[in-house]
């Protein structure tokens, strides 16, 4: 079996896997990882995006093996403590979800987005920029307002953090 290094939400880690190993399967039943879900096998819904090497990126489209020597952030990442990223925390405010399942996905992708495009969203943007990313629950309206929201609340915390 392959062996494969990568940084996992910080962490080193080392596993021998199956050389077919999805990065997602990995990171759900080796890692525990769960909060990444999966929500289609036709690489269409977005729930399960997480960042490799700061680049949000579909973990079922690839293996863990092309992961190799990576820097893999899950949604995991994002909470500090009980303290919600500002992206999460604009999703609780503006009722961006409903049953949570495409969440995980709709955040780490509107984290990448504002990493990307900046602070300052218009709803068109954002939602070209979910065009990966399915929601069966809500019609989008909220998640689009969340995205604009926690968008410019990221810029609040960075320049907070500037100042400290
Ligand atoms: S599970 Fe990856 S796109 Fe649906
Ligand atoms: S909140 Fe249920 S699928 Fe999006």
């Amino acid at each position: 079996m392959p062996r494969v290094s990568l940084t996992v939400n910080g962490k080193a880690v080392t596993a021998d896997v199956e050389s077919r190993t999805l990065l997602v399967q990995f990171l759900r039943e080796n890692l525990r990882l769960t909060g990444t879900h999966v929500g289609c096998d036709t690489s269409q819904c977005g729930c399960c995006v997480v960042h490799v090497d700061g680049r949000a990126v579909k973990s079922c489209t690839i293996l863990v093996q092309q992961a190799e020597g990576a820097d893999v952030k899950t949604i995991e990442s994002l909470a500090v403590g009980d303290t919600l990223h500002p992206m999460q925390e604009a999703f609780r405010q503006n009722h961006g979800l409903q049953c949570g399942f495409c969440t995980p996905g709709m955040i780490m992708t509107a984290v990448d987005l504002v990493a990307r495009k900046g602070h300052d969203l218009d709803d068109k943007t954002i939602r070209e920029e979910l065009e990966g990313n399915l929601c069966r629950c809500t019609g989008y309206h909220n998640i689009v307002k969340s995205i604009a929201a926690g968008a410019k609340a990221m810029a609040a915390t960075t320049t907070a953090q500037a100042a400290e």
